[in-house]
């Protein structure tokens, strides 16, 4: 069956080389229809890509005749796959928004099928922290986004910006037709996350259950105004308290010192210390799930000063004297409460898989996600994970948090369900 791109062309310099790409998606016998913003006419004619497509070019959501004939909804989910490209920085917005203020915006709000934005924009602009904050925010909802090329802009400066050569966009949108088909069902999950998404939440896979998760650091206090941290940002288990609420379950977030909005549906207890994040997890007991995200620090201080410490003149640092924090997922694993599925996440830098097997004995866990930290995992936007248990090791490709948070929680369900093998 002939394969449908629905390409949204938005208002940059670069649109002109979308001619290019329908030439080359239709070569390669993918059907193309094409929507234009009302910036990108002054950039490409309806009429070139008519004769390009042959077929209808969209434009104008009030057009009565093309309401008539096809409903804007449909034209969003007639698709296979929806590109958007050249995607200008205000298009981004708008999507990261989820602003639909024209044809082009209200398809891509409409639409259930999986979308993949190939960004162009001046140098400044892409790096701008407006784009980056609204591209981690469609990372997170599922978008695909295209790396930009470097190199020289039109605009005369040099830098990372570029639209990627046709022939590459045309590349990946044949590799994204193809996924469905391929024998990788995470990669046919990630492209069909968002529907699934929905259906996880229509049938509230977790409704019932109750989800206890720590995410985020431990601050550790030295003296009133020093402490001992990490590099946690909170994210992941952020994320994956979402996607539990989202699936229908009773979720308790136990957050270490984090800057995270609460997630929707999500009782949130804040909390400082592995001393106070232990006590605030025992008080949420018993739960059915307990995924222990937060990187509770080892250590603290044996005894905090109540005044700030000083220089005592003799050159030598202030002792410290750390002792050993509670291990809270031990404590659970080994506990009276303990969940019906308890998992733990094990931050390594060295030998992942072999430190993590050792950790679920340890701490008595059924399934350790481990995660290097050698790279920028903590903090960062995307996560590579392996998942081990007592039946193997599961690998992960890199994906963005929010769509671990949302696979790890289609396997919690799976799991817990009557029929799971
Ligand atoms: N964890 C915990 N309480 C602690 C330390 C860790 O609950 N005091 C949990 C973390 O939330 C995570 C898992 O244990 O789910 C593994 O954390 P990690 O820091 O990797 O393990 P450690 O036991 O600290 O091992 P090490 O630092 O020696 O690698």
């Amino acid at each position: 069956m002939t394969q449908r791109v629905l390409l949204i062309i938005s208002g940059g310099i670069a649109a002109y080389k979308s001619l290019e790409l329908v030439r080359l998606l239709r070569k390669r016998g993918i059907a193309v229809r094409a929507v234009l913003t009302q910036s990108a006419t002054q950039f490409v004619t309806p009429l070139s890509l008519g004769v390009l497509t042959e077929d209808h070019v969209y434009g104008d959501m009030f057009d009565l005749k093309e309401e008539r004939e096809i409903g804007h909804i449909q034209l969003s989910r007639q698709a296979d796959l929806v590109v958007v490209a050249p995607a200008t920085a205000n298009i981004l917005a708008k999507m990261a928004g989820g602003i639909a203020d024209d044809l082009a915006t209200t398809l891509l709000l409409a639409t259930d099928k999986p979308v993949l934005a190939v960004p162009a924009m001046n140098v400044r602009m892409w790096h701008h922290a407006a784009t980056q904050r609204n591209l981690a925010q469609l990372r997170a909802d599922g978008i695909r986004i295209m790396e930009p090329d470097d190199g020289a802009m039109a605009c005369g400066e040099f830098g990372k910006g570029r639209l990627p050569e046709p022939e590459a966009i045309a590349a990946e949108i044949e590799r994204l037709l193809a996924l469905p088909k391929v024998a990788d069902p995470l990669e046919q999950f990630v492209i069909n996350h968002r529907d699934f998404a929905t259906a996880l939440e229509a049938s509230g896979a977790l409704a019932g259950k109750h989800v206890l998760i720590t995410a985020g650091p431990t601050h550790e206090p030295i003296d009133p105004v020093r402490y001992i941290a990490n590099r946690s940002s909170g994210k992941q288990g952020f994320a994956i308290a979402a996607a539990a609420a989202r699936a229908g379950a009773r979720v308790t977030l136990v957050a270490g010192p984090v800057n995270q909005p609460t997630p929707a549906g999500v009782d949130r207890v804040d909390v400082q210390t592995a001393r106070e994040m232990m006590a605030a997890v025992e008080a949420a007991l018993p739960a059915d799930v307990a995924i222990m995200v937060a990187a509770v620090a080892d250590w603290r201080t044996a005894d905090a000063a109540d005044q700030k410490l000083k220089k005592d003149g003799s050159g030598r640092p202030a002792p410290l004297t750390l002792v050993e924090n509670p291990d809270i997922l031990a404590t659970l694993g080994h506990g009276a409460q303990r969940p019906a599925l308890l998992i733990g996440f094990a931050a390594e830098t060295q030998k992942i898989a072999e430190h993590a097997q050792a950790k679920l004995a340890r701490k008595g866990a059924d399934w350790i996600v481990a995660n290097d930290v050698s790279g920028n995992a903590m903090g960062g936007d995307d996560n590579a994970i392996q998942i081990v248990t007592a039946q193997g090791i599961e690998s992960w490709p890199s994906l963005p948090k929010g769509e671990v948070a949302q696979k790890l929680i289609e396997k919690v369900a799976h799991a817990l369900s009557p029929v799971a093998d």
